[in-house]
This record gives structure tokens, C-alpha cells and sequence, in this order.
């Protein structure tokens, strides 16, 4: 862990005020271990500063000290990449809560990094306005974490990535200076969108303060069908069909009997469907007017019996927990290795379908869970009770790479796959990241311990 001397914690509280710097481990340790309890780590303070005048005075404190720093917002991430593994000291941006007024002519909204994605697509509502970006873990996933991961999630189809909501941020660079962008130009060419390198950048290149982000339409009409399937070569035809159906269709998931069961075991949901089905199909549409015909119509070669159609707001509700309970129902049961991966739609068949094999030859105990967002071609792979000497991630993301596929689709690299990234990325992609990363922090003190495998000695 990385000793903080006396005169270095009365700096920090000076800085910030003395209950705004945690040192006591009861009170450190939720900032240090990962929602998943999987990764466990320690540090000897939880800085929590609330402007960025202050973010930048206490990053100029810790530079001049060369002590590494791991920024943190809803702590939600499912990588290991936001919790002091090394025993870094954790910059929590929880107290940057301000959302600023929206500005309805161009859709757009100015937010701080601790705004929780639940509270941006709430605030906008009365404008007809909301937030592109939705999680499972709104309540409690942040603007700032969901940029340094370029978040994705169950809307992704119709609104695209968080980077493709950023029009700009306010930043914090590992010496304290500050960049600041929030003015909100849709189109300015005026060289290297830097904001966007922050997309994804794990909180490797800078301290995201604040975001200037694209806003969407709030659409009232919603329908929703949870449709069951013999296979998951149905499901992707059926996802295919779905598809051309955009606008509306805005969320096309996928879960398999083996989830069902968890769900039925450990949340008291009941089977959806009289007759059990190997594989569910949850498509979301949402209009100005009621999309249900468009839905009904594109699930016209369906079964009727194998279809259930929710468009009040609480069987909607009904309908999605099948889909949002995967999470919490595989976390009663153990903490499971989480591998969200990718592969092209083409692939998706097979690759979903090999998984099973793969993962018994590595560890006989191991069980697979396979839910996701299929239209992105993106299977959340999580395994539980796998011996823990197994290389279980190694086995499905050499899978993965066979297919053409990404290690991480939508979780960020983080601790948990960087040994790995060479599976997605050639040398000269690592060597140029690594010069970015070595130009924005020559020190190596932000997020040291992520993305790459050995940090590299720089400068
Ligand atoms: C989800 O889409 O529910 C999460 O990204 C997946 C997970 O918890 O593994
Ligand atoms: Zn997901």
C-alpha cells in the first residue's frame, strides 16, 4: 500500500476538509472493494474533493509526491479497474452531483462527473428529453465512470455508445492542469477531439470534472415482447428482423434457460412462459405513438403462446426483470467471473454455443451463464463455480479471438483482461497507446495498474 506520511494527509485535508479524507479501513474499504467483491484492494486514503479547482490542487499534490491515484465514481465497474488493487490513493468524484440546466433548443445538458446515469435520463424528461445511455446499474453508475468506460448497455442499438453522447468534458490532467470543453459544438474540426480519447480511457489519461453531453428524445409510448425460442440461431434471425424495425426497436436482449432458473432460485421470479423454452428474446420499442404494431408485426411468424406483450409500465417492468435480475441473481450465488465479450453476428451462433465445451475442458465445475445484448453481438459470459486455478477467462477469450471477436465489449479492459489485449490489439496499437498515456501522465501516477500489463518505465 502506498504510505501516506502525516504532513501529506493534513495537505489533503486542508485541501479538501477533514471528513472529506477517509483513512479509517471501515471506511475505506467500499471504495476498495469491487461491486462483485472479486477484487479486493486497500489504500490509505479516500480523497473526496468537490470542485475541480480542488481536483487539480490535490493532483498537483500527489504529482509532486509521484503518488498514484485511482479515480472512482459509482464504483459499479466490473473489471477491477476502479478499485486501489496496488494500494493507490482513491480520488472519488461522489460529491460532483450538479446537473446544469438543460438547454432544449440544441438536446443538450452539462453534467458532473458523479451524476448518476438514473438522474440524467430523469432530469430532462419535462424538456421530452433524456439520456441515450441506460444500465442496469443506473442508480448508482456515474457520468464520469461511464465516459473513462465508454459504456454501452441496453439502448446502445438506437442511441449508440457514451462516446457517442459526448460533445466535450472538463478534465483534470496528472499535473493539475485543467482542459475544459463544454461548449457544446456539434461540429468543430478544430484538431484532436481530445474528449473522445477519454472515452474508454479508464481513468488512464486524466480526471473527467464535468461532460457536455447529447441528449434524446423522451419517447412515452413503449412496448415491450419477451419472446420464446428453440435456439439462438432464432434469436439472431429474429434480432435481424427486429432490426430493420429501428426506429422504433431501441433494445434487443438475449437470456437462455440456464439464467431462468437462477432467477426462479434465488429472485422467486416465475418461469415466464407455461412451457419452458431454451432461449428468451426482450425487444423494447418506444414511439411518439404506440409502437406495439410494430413489434406484433415483426413477430408475426412467432407463436403466438410464446409470446408475452407488456405495454403498461409495470408488466413492462415485469417483462425487463428477466433480462436486468441476470446480474443480481448470478452475485447470489457466488462471485462469478464476469467476461463480457463480442463477436461479429455472423459468429454469434457458434461462438455462443462452443462456450459450454471450452469451459469444461478447463475447469469441470464450471458453469456458464449467457445473457446479453444480442443485437450488439455482445454475450455477457459469467461463469460460476470455476475452480479457481482454471484459466477460465484465458479459454473463452482465445474463443473469442478464433471468431474475430473483442475481449470486452462494453466493460473496459481494466485489471481483469489486460493479460489479454494483445488478443485485440497489434503492437503498434499498444505502442501508440502507450505514448499517449506516457504524453498525458509522464509519471505513470493515474490508474497506473490498468489497460496495459507492466507499466512501462517512461519519459
Ligand atoms: C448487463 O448488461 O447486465 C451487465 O453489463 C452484465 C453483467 O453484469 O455481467
Ligand atoms: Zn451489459
Amino acid at each position: 500500500m502506498v504510505e501516506m506520511s502525516e504532513p501529506m494527509l493534513r495537505e489533503l485535508r486542508a485541501l479538501v476538509g477533514e471528513h472529506n479524507v477517509l483513512t479509517d479501513p471501515e471506511m475505506t474499504r467500499g471504495f476498495s472493494v469491487d461491486w462483485t467483491g472479486r477484487f479486493v484492494g486497500q489504500t490509505a486514503a479516500v480523497v473526496r474533493p468537490h470542485s475541480t479547482e480542488e481536483v487539480a490542487r490535490l493532483l498537483r499534490l500527489l504529482w509532486a509526491e509521484g503518488i498514484p491515484v485511482v479515480p472512482q465514481g459509482g464504483n459499479t465497474g466490473l473489471v477491477g479497474g476502479g478499485v486501489p488493487l496496488h494500494g493507490e490513493v482513491v480520488l472519488s468524484l461522489a460529491g460532483f452531483k450538479k446537473l446544469y440546466p438543460v438547454d432544449s433548443g440544441a438536446g443538450q445538458i452539462t453534467a458532473q462527473a458523479g451524476v448518476t446515469l438514473a438522474m440524467l435520463r430523469e432530469q430532462p424528461l419535462k424538456h421530452g428529453l433524456t439520456f441515450g445511455i441506460d444500465i442496469a446499474s443506473r442508480d448508482s453508475a456515474t457520468v464520469g465512470g461511464a465516459i473513462a468506460t465508454n459504456a454501452g448497455g441496453l439502448r446502445m442499438l438506437r442511441y449508440g455508445d457514451m462516446a457517442a453522447q459526448l460533445l466535450g468534458v472538463e478534465a483534470v490532467l496528472a499535473d493539475g492542469s485543467v482542459i475544459s470543453h463544454l461548449d457544446g459544438l456539434t461540429k468543430d474540426n478544430t484538431g484532436y477531439r481530445l474528449h473522445q480519447l477519454l472515452a474508454g480511457s479508464e481513468g488512464t489519461l486524466a480526471v473527467i470534472t464535468q461532460a457536455r453531453l447529447r441528449l434524446v428524445p423522451h419517447y412515452t409510448h413503449r412496448a415491450v415482447g419477451l419472446v420464446a425460442l428453440p435456439d439462438i440461431a432464432s434469436a439472431v434471425a429474429l434480432a435481424g428482423t427486429l432490426r430493420r424495425c429501428i426506429p422504433p426497436v431501441e433494445a434487443i436482449e438475449l437470456f437462455l434457460q440456464e439464467g431462468v432458473e437462477l432467477l426462479q432460485r434465488h429472485l422467486g421470479l416465475p418461469q415466464p412462459f407455461q412451457t419452458l423454452s431454451p432461449v428468451y428474446l426482450l425487444a423494447e420499442a418506444a414511439d411518439r405513438t404506440d409502437p406495439a404494431s410494430v413489434l406484433i408485426e415483426a413477430l408475426a411468424d412467432i407463436n403466438p403462446d410464446s409470446i408475452l406483450l407488456a405495454t403498461s409500465e409495470a408488466d413492462r417492468k415485469r417483462l425487463w426483470r428477466y433480462r436486468e435480475g441476470h446480474t443480481e441473481a448470478i452475485s447470489r450465488v457466488g462471485i462469478p467471473r464476469k467476461l463480457d465479450v463480442s463477436v461479429p453476428l455472423t459468429a454469434f451462433v457458434e461462438f455462443a454455443e462452443a462456450i459450454p465445451k471450452a469451459l469444461s475442458e478447463v475447469s469441470a465445475s464450471a458453469v456458464p451463464i449467457r445473457f446479453g445484448h444480442i443485437a450488439d453481438g455482445n454475450l455477457h459470459v459469467n461463469v460460476l463455480h470455476a475452480a479457481e486455478e482454471a484459466d477460465v477467462d484465458g479459454a473463452v477469450f482465445e474463443l473469442v479471438a478464433q471468431f474475430g471477436g473483442s475481449i470486452s465489449a462494453e466493460h473496459g479492459i481494466g485489471t481483469a483482461k489486460k493479460p489479454w489485449l494483445h488478443l485485440n490489439r497489434s503492437d503498434v496499437e499498444i505502442r501508440a497507446a502507450r505514448a499517449i498515456k506516457a504524453s498525458l501522465d509522464p509519471a505513470n501516477l493515474l490508474n497506473p495498474h490498468v489497460i496495459f500489463s507492466e507499466p512501462e518505465s517512461v519519459g
